[in-house]
C-alpha cells in the first residue's frame, strides 16, 4: 500500500519533534498505523538544527503545503490563532485531515472547525494540544467512555510548574527560571499565556468540553497565573505542610460546569503535590472508576511529539479500509521482539 502523506506545518520545538519521532520510529509506526507515513512535505520560517531534512521537499509557504494535492494529512504545529485558523480551515476544505498540538486554537475556534470538519468528512485530532505527552483525551473520550465524569482537575501548564517547582526546591527567581523554561521549548512563544494562566484556561477548555460534552467555553473560565506568587508564599506553604500547585478544575455543579485556573494549596503528602517539574497530571472522576490521575511530561519536543505521532497512527488506520488495520493493537512481525524466558 501507499505510504500515508503528511505535510508538517512549523518545525520549530514541537514539529521538529514531530518529524524526527516519524523517522526514528517509522518501522514501529508503519507496524501500529498499517501503512507507512511519510513526511512529504515541510513548510517552515527557519531550518531546525536538530532535524536532518535534507530529502525532504520543502514548501514556501504553508498554504502551498495544504494546497498541495499529494498531501493527506495536514500537521499544523505553528500556534496562534489567526493564520493557524486559515490553514485548518483551508486543509478541511481540501479535504485533508490535520492534526494540531494549537490549544489556542481549539479553544477559541474549536467549534467552527469541527463543523467544518464535519462537513467535509475529515478528522481534526488535538491530542498533543492538552498536556503534552499524556494521552488524557484519550483517555476521557475513549478509556472512560462509560464514566458520567463529576470533575477534571489538574496541572496543565508545564511552563508553571517547572517555575514553581525550582523556586520550591532550588530557591531560584521566577524570571530566572522562565528564561530557562523558555531556552527548554517549554514555554509559549508569548510565555504570558503560560505565566498568566492563560495556556491552562485553553486546555481546560478542552477538557472539559471533552469530559462533559459542552461547547468549547474559553471565555467562561476563571483565570489567574502565577505572576503574584513570592519566594515567600512557596516557603509559606511548605513550612505549613503545603505545595503551592497551578491548577486547572473543571467541575460538575447544580449550575453547569464550572472552569476555573488558579494556584492552589495542596497537602505534601497527595500524589499531585508530588509531580514536579515540567510534568503535568491530570486526575479525573467518573461516576463508575471513580479517581483516575495521568501523569507524565507536560511540554517538551518529542513528549508533545509522541502525543501528535499517535494521533496520526489513529487517522491512518481510520482512513484504511482494511478492517483488521482498524482494530488498535499492535501486529505481530516476524522480526519483532519476543518475550524470553527468566
Ligand atoms: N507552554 C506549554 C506548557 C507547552 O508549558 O505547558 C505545552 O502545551
Amino acid at each position: 500500500m501507499k505510504p500515508v502523506k503528511v505535510g508538517i506545518c512549523g518545525l520549530g520545538t514541537v514539529g521538529g519533534g514531530t518529524f524526527n519521532v516519524l523517522k526514528r520510529n517509522a518501522g514501529e509506526i508503519a507496524r501500529r498505523a498499517g501503512r507507512e507515513i511519510e513526511v512529504a512535505q515541510i513548510a517552515m520560517r527557519s531550518p531546525n538544527p536538530k532535524c536532518d531534512i535534507a530529502n525532504t521537499p520543502v514548501a514556501q509557504d504553508v498554504f502551498e503545503l495544504v494546497n498541495n494535492p499529494e498531501i493527506d494529512v495536514v500537521v499544523e504545529l505553528i500556534g496562534g490563532y489567526t493564520l493557524a485558523r486559515d490553514l485548518v480551515l483551508k486543509a478541511i476544505e481540501n479535504g485533508k485531515h490535520v492534526v494540531t498540538a494549537n490549544k489556542a486554537l481549539i479553544a477559541v475556534h474549536g467549534d467552527e472547525i469541527f463543523a467544518k470538519a464535519r462537513e467535509k468528512g475529515v478528522i481534526v485530532a488535538f491530542e498533543a494540544a492538552v498536556a503534552g505527552g499524556i494521552p488524557v483525551i484519550k483517555a476521557i473520550r475513549e478509556g472512560l467512555a462509560g464514566n458520567r465524569i463529576n470533575w477534571v482537575a489538574g496541572i496543565i501548564n508545564g511552563t508553571g510548574n517547572f517555575i514553581l517547582s525550582e523556586m520550591r526546591e532550588k530557591g531560584r527567581a521566577f524570571e530566572d527560571v522562565l528564561k530557562e523554561a523558555q531556552a527548554l521549548g517549554y514555554a509559549e512563544a508569548d510565555p504570558t499565556f503560560d505565566v498568566e494562566g492563560i495556556d491552562a484556561a485553553h486546555k481546560l477548555t478542552i477538557l472539559a468540553s471533552i469530559a462533559f460534552g459542552i461547547p468549547l467555553q474559553f471565555d467562561k473560565a476563571y483565570t489567574e497565573g502565577i505572576t503574584k506568587l513570592t519566594s515567600a508564599d512557596v516557603n509559606y506553604a511548605e513550612a505549613l505542610g503545603y505545595r503551592i500547585k497551578h491548577l486547572g478544575v473543571a467541575r460538575r455543579t447544580q449550575e453547569g460546569v464550572e472552569l476555573r485556573v488558579h494556584p492552589t494549596l495542596i497537602p505534601a503528602e497527595r500524589l499531585i503535590a508530588n509531580v514536579n517539574g515540567v510534568m503535568n497530571a491530570v486526575m479525573v472522576h467518573g461516576d463508575a472508576v471513580g479517581p483516575t490521575l495521568f501523569c507524565g511530561a507536560g511540554a517538551g519536543m518529542e513528549p508533545t511529539a509522541s502525543a501528535a505521532v499517535a494521533d496520526l497512527v489513529d487517522i491512518v488506520r481510520a482512513m484504511t479500509s482494511d478492517p483488521e488495520n482498524r482494530v488498535p493493537h499492535l501486529a505481530f512481525q516476524p522480526d519483532s521482539l519476543s518475550a524470553h524466558p527468566i
